[in-house]
């Protein structure tokens, strides 16, 4: 984050189809759930951006609505990779949808609909993130029951689409460097974080937001964007979300010490954002003392089982299994300051948890054990 430890963030609320606030080659990373095409809670936000939306599913036109739906997120597409900076990610959240109409069950593929789209602008396509949403609901075989070639399975999965601007990013100054070896995540995290299947992320649970709130809002778990956050940026980078609801991305920015800006079309969101950005400081430091323990715990149960571990982190001074990983650094927050348009984060600049006979302490008090 070089000398001066802070964030700047800000929330636009207004239509991301206009994105001249933001410079050309501005962002390093994209991080966003767009409303979903054919899923009926987005129908009314596509219909206010183009009435004909609703025609077509009047005239039980899916296909039309459908394609009509997409060309209002191409435009935000289209800004999208304008303002991305040459080596930068765009990382989309897209879940298929499928719906009767006209009598006529099927899916409409959102994921190939957006990925088609953003090849069409230049981006390249890297290997994707299936997300598993398991559900037990008892309603979830659709069909025909037990008798074949009338029932569907069930959609229990959304997609990650990872896309890079351009050919990949150069760390060029020092600082840069040294801010990259300082985001760099365990081994035991690549290793989850980097398979191509994420199953259920329960992980952390949502800070300041209430449950109704999040359903309505198709908010993604906070784990979600704080992971694609730690493997696509580094700290002092600009993440843009510019389908921002609740505000989950911009979270998971001032938790990992990155930049970000927020776009949201729907006003009525700006009491929920603000209301967890308020919040922040407690719940980002629970995030990074939880990521600390956890790999506390791992080191633990792979001493056991292949003895020590060949390196050391210079700022904890706990083992870790790879030199890359030596200089990891999470910066924890010390204050945020709210003002109308602009929130401004601080962080520590010094490590206030060490790893002291075998344990992680704070002021030379253990930290509590993590069950895991
Ligand atoms: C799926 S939700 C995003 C949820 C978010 N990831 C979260 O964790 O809360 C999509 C959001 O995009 C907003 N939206 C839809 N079209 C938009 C546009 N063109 N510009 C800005 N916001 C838009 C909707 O109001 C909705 O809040």
């Amino acid at each position: 984050m070089g000398n001066a430890v802070k964030t700047l963030h800000k929330v636009l609320f207004k239509n991301a189809q206009d994105m001249n606030d933001v410079p050309c080659e501005s962002v390093d990373l994209v991080v966003t759930s767009p409303p979903y095409p054919m899923i009926a809670m987005w129908d009314v936000v596509f219909a206010e951006q183009n009435p004909a939306v609703e025609e077509a599913l009047r005239r039980d036109d899916g296909c039309g609505a459908f394609e009509l739906m997409h060309r209002e997120l191409d435009k935000v597409w289209t800004q999208v990779y304008r303002v991305l900076k040459n080596g930068g990610f765009a990382c989309i959240n897209i879940g298929d949808a499928t719906r009767t109409v006209g009598g006529e069950f099927k899916l409409y593929p959102n994921h190939s609909r957006v990925l088609s789209y953003c090849l069409k602008l230049g981006f390249s396509a890297l290997p994707e993130i299936l997300w598993r949403k398991q559900t037990n609901a008892p309603n979830k075989f659709m069909g025909s029951g037990m008798l074949p070639a009338g029932a569907y399975v069930t959609l229990e999965h959304e997609f990650i689409l990872i896309l890079r601007k351009g050919k990949p990013r150069r760390f060029r100054d020092a600082d840069e460097q040294r801010r990259r070896r300082e985001s760099a995540f365990f081994w035991e995290e690549r290793n989850e974080w980097f398979s191509d299947v994420w199953e259920d992320l329960k992980g952390a649970k949502q800070n300041n937001i209430d449950k109704a709130i999040r359903d309505r809002s198709g908010a993604f778990p906070f784990e979600l964007p704080y992971r694609l956050i730690n493997m696509y940026s580094i700290k002092g980078d600009m993440v843009l979300d510019p389908f921002l609801g609740t505000g989950t991305t911009m979270v998971a920015a001032m938790a990992a010490g990155r930049n970000s800006i927020g776009f949201e079309a729907d006003p009525n969101f700006k009491r929920h954002i603000f209301h967890r950005f308020a919040g922040i400081v407690d719940f980002a430091n629970q995030q990074i003392e939880a990521r600390l323990r956890r790999h506390v715990a791992f080191v633990k149960e792979k001493t056991k089982t292949h003895g020590a571990l060949g390196y050391i982190n210079r700022h904890y001074g706990f083992p870790v299994m790879t030199q890359q990983e030596t200089e990891i650094f999470l910066n924890e927050l010390r204050r945020i300051e709210i003002d109308d348009a602009i929130v401004k984060v601080e962080y520590g600049e010094n490590v206030s948890i060490f790893f002291v006979k075998g344990d992680l302490e704070r002021k030379g008090k253990l930290l509590p054990p993590l069950s895991i």
